[in-house]
């Protein structure tokens, strides 16, 4: 039971969803929606209100990619959280290698520098008490029916994680789906090391698998768009993806159910739907403590203050 959570990217997509299915649960009084756009953020409580009855919604202004904005709404939090999703990211625009002004891309500043600063922020200012869940991706661990390879680093260094933030090791990429594996990977690997780091709370990283109905491919390029909506619909239909409820579900999973362990990175056993499984059994690094505390380290390169 979880008396209180912070969803971020919650006007939409699996956010808005888990959102939708937390408040259904027993002993839940809060609900804050960790948003960008003000006026998404209001048209997401009204409806979450409708459709569950509840006024127990609260919005709290954050754009993920900007430090800033992620230091100013923590101070804006005026009790602590039992629980933290970590759900904004995806990716990331279509300028998705531009430098944000904190030095890492725009892609990477959405799907972790953000989301590692919020939970630093949140536990300096114990404003973080029981557990934190971050919505991994498959393409961690590379994903044969989307062409995403595993990722393959050379020496796994700080330096190297470091090109993962700043974009250098994709060249010139113009697609967003080069980056966004090893971004995920790069993330499970922090939440391991955190994990450790406080034994006190519990961090889960946990896919939703491949899920339609959400905006996740809206900023891709209009033939990339096509192709992989197209894609998603011929694999919803012969049952290789899933639908919203059942991806939100994984999150809930994770946050209420004590039995997935803190450290662990969760996702699809096979494939992209499914029985969960633990994501290390089938590739190896990501319980490698050193690339997991190498991965910690460049991150916070980039978080200075
Ligand atoms: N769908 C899948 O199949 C799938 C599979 C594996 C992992 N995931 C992961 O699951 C998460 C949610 O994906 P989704 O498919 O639900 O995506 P989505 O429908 O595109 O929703 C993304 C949410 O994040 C918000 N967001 C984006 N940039 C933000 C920023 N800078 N600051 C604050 N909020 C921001 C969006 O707000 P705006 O409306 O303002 O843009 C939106 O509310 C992502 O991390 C994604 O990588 C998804």
């Amino acid at each position: 039971m979880l008396k209180s959570i912070l969803i971020t990217g919650a006007n939409a997509g699996l956010g808005k969803e888990s959102a939708r299915q937390m408040a259904m649960q027993t002993g839940i009084e809060k609900i804050y929606l960790g948003c960008r756009n003000e006026e998404k953020a209001r048209i997401a409580k009204q409806e979450l209100e409708q459709v569950t009855g509840k006024d127990i919604f609260e919005i709290i202004k954050i754009d993920i990619s900007d430090l800033d904005s992620v230091r100013a709404a923590v101070k804006s939090l005026k009790e602590p959280v039992e629980g933290l999703v970590m759900n904004a990211g995806g990716t990331g625009g279509k300028k998705f290698l531009e430098k944000t002004k904190d030095g890492v891309t725009q892609i990477f500043a959405v799907n972790l520098l953000g989301h590692a600063a919020l939970t630093n922020e949140l536990l300096k200012a114990k404003k973080l008490t029981k557990v934190a869940l971050y919505a991994g991706s498959e393409a961690a661990r590379g994903v044969k029916e989307m062409g995403m390879k595993r990722p393959e680093l050379r020496t796994s260094s700080v330096d190297e994680f470091s090109s993962i933030c700043e974009g250098t090791l994709f060249g010139n990429t113009k697609d967003a789906t080069v980056p966004y594996g090893p971004i995920k990977y790069m993330a499970a690997l922090w939440m391991s090391s955190i994990a450790r780091e406080y034994p006190d709370i519990r961090f889960i990283t946990m896919s939703p698998g491949a899920t339609t109905g959400t905006e996740g491919f809206n900023t891709l390029s209009p033939v990339k768009q096509y192709v992989m909506k197209g894609m998603m619909k011929v694999m919803l239909m012969i049952g290789k993806v899933h639908k919203l409820e059942v991806g939100a579900q994984r999150f809930v999973e994770g946050l209420l159910n004590e039995s997935y362990q803190s450290g662990v990175f969760y996702a699809s056993k096979k494939g992209l739907t499914g029985a969960i499984g633990i994501q290390s059994e089938l590739f190896s690094d990501l319980s490698n403590e050193q690339f997991q505390d190498n991965a910690k380290n460049a991150i916070h390169r980039f978080i200075k203050a």
